[in-house]
């Protein structure tokens, strides 16, 4: 028996000072999305917003449904649209943004397991890793230079 570490590094931006113009930009382009975000339920609004590789831009944002299970988050919604609309693009960065009308969000979003497991079929079918941005209404925005480190040992293809 051995016992194994799994580790995960990201940045963790404490001041928007740090983040790059067009991080600022895609941030801002998510939270955009709060607004019309369809959420009657849960009042959690969840934005993104996609940087791909030509340069283009895809937003997407939760869409819930009184049948609760049927609930999309805003990340998904926003990768289905990438993989709609630009079949074939690489997506450099995904930005992820929500806020709480009951109470304000004051850390990062971080994607839900499903939706991890959606940006890691994405890594994989570009062969490239995606740039995570994640903020809350206020508060750090963490940075990962991939989805693995929030979906170590991760199902893929290869068990397939
Ligand atoms: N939600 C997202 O859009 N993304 C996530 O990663 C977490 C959860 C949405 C789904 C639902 O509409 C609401 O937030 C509350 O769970």
């Amino acid at each position: 028996m051995k016992k194994e570490t799994l580790t995960a590094e990201f940045i963790r931006h404490t001041s928007l000072e740090s983040l790059p113009q067009e991080d600022l930009d895609l941030i801002a382009l998510a939270k955009e999305q709060l607004d019309i975000a369809y959420a009657p339920y849960s009042n959690f609004h969840v934005g993104a917003a996609i940087a791909l590789a030509n340069g283009e831009k895809v937003t997407g944002c939760n869409q819930e449904n009184a049948s609760y299970p049927l609930c999309t988050c805003g990340e998904h919604n926003a990768l289905v649209s990438a993989g709609n609309g630009h079949p074939g693009v690489s997506i450099n960065t995904l930005a992820i943004v929500a806020r709480n009308p009951k109470q304000p969000v004051t850390q990062p979003v971080t994607p839900c397991g499903a939706c991890r497991q959606i940006i890691a079929e994405f890594e994989v079918r570009q062969d490239a890793p995606i740039r995570l941005l994640l903020s809350g209404e206020t508060g750090d925005i963490y940075e990962f230079d991939s989805v693995k480190g929030l979906l170590p040992l991760s199902f893929d293809r290869t068990f397939l």
